[in-house]
C-alpha cells in the first residue's frame, strides 16, 4: 500500500507543475472537462466560465459530460490524459508483484471468470490444480471484477473471462487425489438441458437424477419410495421416479415382458395373484389391481374370488 501511495503523490507532484488553462476553440457551445475530473468549464462567447464541481463521491466523466459515480464502471477519468493521479496499470505486472503493492488486493483470474487471486490468503501448501493466492467460488458463483466478491452467476458480468457452466471445470470440483468418485458422477453437465430435472447419464436406470438450472448442476437427488413403501427409480424416458413395475426387466426393474404377446390380459410375470398385466401391440400398458379377495383368471382373463378362478392362482384345477 505504502508504495502505491508513494506512486500517488509523485504524480501528484508532477501533475501539479503543468499548469493548464481551459481554452474554448470557438464562439460555440463547448464543454471542456477540467483534467482532475472534478467539474467542468462551459465556453460561453469564447470565454471559459467554470461550473459548479461534481458532488462528491462523483467525477466528471469525459465522454459522457455528466456527473457519474467515482470508480464505477461510467468513471472514465483515468483513461484522460489530464492532472488526475493516473493509477498505474497493473496489467503486466504478476500476481506476486501486484501482491506486494496490495497486500490485500483482490485481483480477478485473466481467463477464468470463477477464479481470483486474494493477495491476503497464503498458501502453506498449494492445492492440486492451484497456484499460490488463487482461489475460486463456490460453483456456480463467478467472481464480479467490480465488487470483488463472488456472486451469483446471472449478476456477475464476465466480459473476456471464460464463464464455465459445468462443475467439473471448476478445480476445486476436480479430484484432488488419484481415487475418488470422478467428478461427472458427483456432478453430472447440465449443459443444453432445459432447467428441471434429468436423468444422472453416469447412473442410468438407477434412483440417481440431478436438477438442473440455466445449464448448471443444481443437486443430485435421489427418488422416494412410493406410498407404499416401495423402491423407486428414476426412468430416463419418461424423465421422473416410477415404481419397478415400470422399469423393464434388462434394467433391473419388474416391468412385465410383453414382447411376442398378444393383445390381452397376462398372469403377473413375478407370481403376484391379486393383479395381472395388459399387453398391447407387443407393449406392457399397465398392471390392473384385483378387487380385495380376487386372484387373476387366466383362462376368463378377469379377476375372480380365489374358490372360482382356474389357473395357477385360483383354487379350480379342472378348467
Ligand atoms: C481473502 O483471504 C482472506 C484471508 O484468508 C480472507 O479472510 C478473505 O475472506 C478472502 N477474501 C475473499 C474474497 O476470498
Amino acid at each position: 500500500m505504502f508504495i502505491l501511495s508513494a506512486l500517488l503523490s509523485m504524480v501528484c507532484v508532477f501533475g501539479a507543475a503543468y499548469a493548464w488553462e481551459p481554452k474554448c476553440d470557438s464562439l460555440g457551445f463547448q464543454i471542456i472537462p477540467k483534467p482532475d475530473c472534478s467539474g467542468y468549464y462551459l465556453c460561453v462567447f469564447g470565454k471559459p466560465v467554470p461550473m459548479p464541481n461534481c458532488p462528491p463521491g462523483s467525477i466528471f466523466s469525459n465522454s459522457a459530460h455528466v456527473c457519474v459515480p467515482e470508480n464505477s464502471i461510467y468513471d472514465d477519468c483515468k483513461d484522460y490524459n489530464g492532472g488526475r493521479p493516473v493509477i498505474p496499470d497493473l496489467g503486466p505486472l504478476t500476481v506476486d508483484e501486484q501482491c506486494q503493492i496490495n497486500s490485500n488486493a483482490l485481483i480477478p483470474h485473466p481467463t477464468e471468470c470463477q477464479a481470483y487471486y486474494n493477495c491476503s490468503m497464503v498458501y502453506k501448501f498449494i492445492p492440486r490444480y492451484f497456484e499460490q493466492h488463487l482461489m475460486e467460488c463456490p460453483y456456480p458463483e463467478y467472481f464480479n471484477a467490480e465488487t470483488k466478491q463472488c456472486e451469483h452467476f446471472e449478476n456477475v458480468k464476465c466480459g473476456i473471462r471464460q464463464a464455465f457452466k459445468d462443475g467439473c471445470d471448476y478445480r476445486r470440483n476436480l479430484c484432488p487425489v488419484a481415487h475418488c468418485v470422478p467428478c461427472s458422477v458427483r456432478m453430472p453437465s447440465c449443459e443444453g438441458k432445459e432447467d428441471g430435472i434429468h436423468a444422472n447419464e453416469n447412473r442410468l436406470w438407477s434412483p440417481y437424477h440431478v436438477m438442473c438450472y440455466k445449464d448448471r448442476f443444481v443437486s443430485s437427488d435421489m427418488c422416494k419410495a412410493d406410498g407404499n413403501g416401495r423402491a423407486q427409480l428414476f426412468h430416463p424416458v419418461k424423465n421422473q421416479c416410477v415404481s419397478l413395475d415400470e422399469i423393464p426387466q434388462e434394467h433391473g426393474g419388474m416391468m412385465p415382458d410383453c414382447v411376442g404377446k398378444k393383445d390381452g390380459y397376462y398372469l403377473d410375470d413375478f407370481g403376484r395373484c391379486d393383479r395381472y398385466s395388459v399387453c398391447k401391440d407387443g407393449k406392457y400398458l399397465n398392471a390392473v389391481q384385483c378387487n380385495a379377495g380376487e386372484v387373476f383368471d387366466a383362462f376368463t382373463e378377469k379377476c375372480l374370488l380365489k374358490e372360482k378362478a382356474c389357473g395357477p392362482c385360483g383354487d379350480l384345477s379342472n378348467c
